[in-house]
């Protein structure tokens, strides 16, 4: 079931909350191949906010930053560091989609919003989510410029991307006790579908532990909120809600139709990948040689392998991209499998552990 009233069409955006928004661009630009195509600043006489557009395949970002200290994106960055703090998603009509997210239950943070310029009129609306991340509505249908009214277009010949091609899923961390809510509410508001949900039998190790629910959207927007379960010591997921001060974004999902170039490059750009132990490759069971790619060569640069009724996956994931140990990326290629790596999720949370004590949170 869908939203009957506003169906969701896919993500049209996500936007960080960063502490230079410059900065920001330069290193999504620089080591993971996203072009800069849109730009809004003081040059074009926008004095509280600079935006950075950045776009990869299907994939879009928004980097964003304050010219002052009172402004709610300084204020964000304060408390969270740099984050992800609006998911937008496109839909038929703003106006309409926020309409039924508000009388199902959610909370107004945006209310329906139009901007026209010569390229036509570009509506939007938002709610509030989690924590301090807001889902903002994008409605398109009557606006053709690159991006939205204000911002002047950029053409970046300097970068040509990584092989990224769009948003896999979006994963957002909850308090404990909270995920259940929190998927109803993407349920109920939104018209998402729950689709599978981990336990934390099934993602734990010796130490730590969390559970996941997955829904989707249409069939191709898909979120995942995690919550901390019991375990020895600190979940990962705490550690998270305690570095970003609250519930947040922790990773994306991007997907490579060639996950060994896309790596090869990001890793040649000094993008840092969770290192996975070489016992992994030794302990793989027979079926991995109907993939195509050699085993020496995932091993080679950490690549993780799954496999499910439906078919394979390929994953890694990088290390947290900021200072504190928040969000990260995931890179992903898919052959068939719809799953989110079940299977690698002990081996992860090790690699993970091994960071987390590294940093002093175990
Ligand atoms: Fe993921």
């Amino acid at each position: 079931m869908s939203n009957p009233v506003c169906p969701i069409i896919g993500i049209d955006h996500l936007e960080f909350f960063v502490g230079s928004a410059k900065q920001s661009a330069f290193f999504y630009s620089k080591c993971f191949g996203f072009k800069n195509t849109a730009y809004r600043g003081l040059e074009t006489g926008e004095r509280k906010t600079t935006s950075y557009v950045l776009e990869q395949g299907e994939i879009r970002f928004v980097l964003s930053s304050a010219m002052s200290a009172n402004h709610p994106i300084a204020q964000s960055v304060a408390k969270h560091g740099d984050t992800i703090a609006v998911v937008a998603m496109q839909v038929p009509d703003a106006a309409a989609a926020y309409q039924y997210a508000v009388e199902q239950g959610a909370v107004g943070a945006i209310p329906p919003t139009s901007q026209a310029d010569a390229h036509g009129t570009y509506r939007y609306a938002a709610v509030h989510t989690f924590g301090d991340v807001l889902v903002k509505f994008v409605d398109r249908r009557d606006y053709s410029g690159n991006f939205a009214p204000g911002f002047v277009p950029r053409s970046d010949t300097a970068h040509s991307g990584v092989g990224l091609t769009r948003i896999d899923h979006v994963v957002g961390n909850v308090e404990r006790g909270a995920m259940d809510r929190w998927t109803q509410f993407f349920v109920k508001t939104m018209g998402f579908e729950m689709r599978m949900h981990f336990d934390d039998q099934a993602i734990s190790t010796e130490y730590s532990a969390l559970m996941s629910k997955v829904l989707q959207n249409g069939g191709k927007t898909i979120v995942n909120i995690n919550e901390p379960a019991d375990g020895l010591r600190k979940s990962q997921i705490d550690e998270y809600l305690e570095a970003h001060y609250g519930p947040g974004i922790q990773h994306i999902g991007l997907a490579t139709n060639d996950i060994v170039q896309t790596v090869l490059t990001l890793k040649q750009a000094g993008v840092e990948f969770l290192p996975i132990p070489k016992t992994y490759y030794e302990n793989l069971e027979s079926w991995v040689h109907e993939i195509d790619v050699p085993i020496e060569k995932l091993a080679e640069l950490g690549i993780l392998i799954d496999r499910d009724q439906d078919g394979y996956l390929l994953q890694l994931f990088t290390k947290p991209l900021g200072d504190r140990p928040t969000l990260f990326f995931e890179i992903i290629e898919r052959h068939g499998s719809r799953g989110f790596g079940a299977g690698n999720f002990k081996s992860l949370f090790v690699a993970l552990e091994r960071e987390q004590a590294l940093r002093g949170n175990l």
